[in-house]
């Protein structure tokens, strides 16, 4: 007689049924797993730049330029309208702010008030900044308007992540 052990109908049955139920559990599994983290495995807009103007259009004067970037949350995708504030400062560095007002979130408009000329100013709570965008003392915001990172190619400006600059004066 041989040492080999027998396996039995009944256990070769219950090894095949546990191995063919595994394999299916898995193949269901798998894509809910998927689905529940996919937006981890996608990879992260940070770093991305839109076409916002032709460089040629940029003066020393700002001007407020928008343009639309497809915006992910988990599942939800829409398109959101972006702006900002674009010149050329004295030595032709391009500067583009972002017209958000670091207080509490408003939109500020460039040399709208003649009693603060050259200034970005907050219609919400009387916010001013200076044409670099550093708030002005004794104004209700306490931190400069953040700026876009920005590159020209083929004479396109093409904007990226607004940076904060931390709390100013
Ligand atoms: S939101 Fe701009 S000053 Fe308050």
């Amino acid at each position: 007689m041989s040492d080999k052990k027998q396996v039995s109908r009944r256990q070769f049955l219950n090894y095949t049924l546990t191995g063919v139920g595994g394999f299916m559990a898995a193949g269901m599994l798998a894509p809910m797993v998927r689905f529940a983290i996919d937006p981890v495995l996608k990879p992260s807009a940070a770093g991305e730049f839109a076409a916002v103007v032709e460089e040629s259009e940029i003066t020393n004067e700002p001007q407020r330029f928008n343009w639309k970037v497809d915006q992910k949350d988990g599942w939800y995708e829409s398109e959101v309208e972006k702006n900002a504030w674009v010149y050329k400062d004295e030595n032709g560095e391009i500067v583009a702010l972002s017209p958000i007002c670091t207080h509490l979130g408003c939109t500020v408009d460039w040399n709208s008030q003649e009693q603060f000329p050259d200034e970005f100013y907050c219609p919400c709570h009387g916010g001013r900044y200076t044409k670099d965008g550093v708030n002005v003392p004794n104004t209700p915001p306490t931190a400069p308007l953040p700026v876009y990172e920005h590159k020209v190619e083929e004479g396109m400006l093409y904007l990226g992540q607004a940076i904060s600059r931390g709390s100013g004066i």
